[in-house]
């Protein structure tokens, strides 16, 4: 059953930062974007590249590995090579705890 669990504070995670937190056996992305945090595997769905080490405009990372795009709000994959959208996460916070739900 999906459960809220905390992965972060706040403050490890000011806007236009990002972090990485294993889960489980996951790798999951958080960014803050204007105090906005959302949560996606940090796993290309092309070839598994660290989509966290990417850049970010707007809502959009760029996998640093072959340019494929994903918005991080919905995980669709906007740009090939990808074909396949990434998994995102719902986020919460509790007052200063990062809570993704898994
Ligand atoms: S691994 Fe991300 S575009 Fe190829």
């Amino acid at each position: 059953m999906a459960e809220f669990v905390t992965v972060a504070t706040t403050d490890e995670i000011p806007p236009g930062e990002r972090l990485v937190v294993g889960v489980g056996r996951k790798w999951i992305a958080i960014f803050n974007v204007d105090g906005t945090y959302y949560a996606i595997a940090d796993v290309c769905t092309h070839d598994d590249g660290p989509l966290a080490e990417g850049e970010l405009h707007d809502c959009v990372i760029t996998c640093p590995r072959h340019g494929a795009e994903f918005d991080i709000k919905t995980g669709k994959v906007l740009k090939a090579p990808a074909m396949v959208d990434v998994p995102t996460y719902p986020v919460r916070v509790e007052g200063e705890d990062i809570q993704i739900e898994v």
